[in-house]
């Protein structure tokens, strides 16, 4: 049996990755690959109720490190109950954002820094990386613009502009640093284009000999 990949799905807000997954992993899993896909923040009943704690707009007066503590707790039980165990069994996952996002959004877009968010979350996930991230790469304005029809916006989607433009000047270093694991796909396109180039990134990590 091959071993399971954890695969992770990154990107600025209205990059259109949530969309794509769901539809990837319909393709994927219809031709028997074994997988699971789940979501930060949240994916488990406790992180799920740390995200409501995060994302309630009326929380304006978080202060950024307890924001980035919170993401990163809500990382470490989502890891252990739900991510290591499908691992374990060989089972594929698939998670809509994971530590990058916290690298990016918490480190560049609220001014805390790359490396001492890292840390943070070395501590909460202790050295489990993703095998492989795509990344959907979209500039802020494009993206912010493809949000802004929706009827709810969360605590963060509610950020100004400038904090989206740090949010994408801190992915492009994530994906500077990080590189040998990084796949991005150009999430301008259209959504069907974005599928498929999605698809065959994914299955092309699925079916890589170790
Ligand atoms: P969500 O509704 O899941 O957004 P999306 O569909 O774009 O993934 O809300 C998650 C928000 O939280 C999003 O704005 C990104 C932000 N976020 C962080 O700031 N740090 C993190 O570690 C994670 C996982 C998300």
């Amino acid at each position: 049996m091959k071993r399971a990949k954890f695969i992770t799905f990154e990107g600025p807000d209205g990059s259109g990755k949530t969309t794509v997954s769901v539809q990837v992993v319909e393709r994927l899993k219809a031709q028997g690959y074994p997988l699971l896909l789940t979501r930060e923040p949240g994916g488990i009943k406790i992180a799920e109720q740390i995200r409501d704690v995060i994302l309630n707009p009326e929380n304006t007066t978080m202060d950024p490190k307890t924001e980035a503590l919170l993401y990163a707790a809500g990382r470490r039980q989502h890891l252990v109950e739900k991510i290591l165990p499908a691992l374990h069994q060989g089972v594929h996952v698939i998670s809509d954002r994971f530590i990058d996002s916290s690298l990016a959004y918490q480190g560049c877009g609220r001014k805390i820094g790359i490396e001492a968010i890292y840390d943070l979350n070395m501590f909460a996930i202790e050295g489990y990386l993703p095998d492989k991230t795509i990344f959907f790469n979209i500039d802020a304005k494009t993206g912010l613009d493809r949000i802004s029809s929706r009827n709810f916006l969360d605590r963060l989607d509610c950020e100004s502009l400038q904090f989206h433009q740090n949010v994408f000047d801190g992915y492009q270093k994530v994906i500077e640093k990080y590189h040998e694991r990084m796949i991005v796909i150009d999430a301008s396109k259209a959504i069907d284009e974005v599928v498929e180039c999605a698809y065959q990134a994914v299955k092309g990590i699925l079916d890589e000999q170790d």
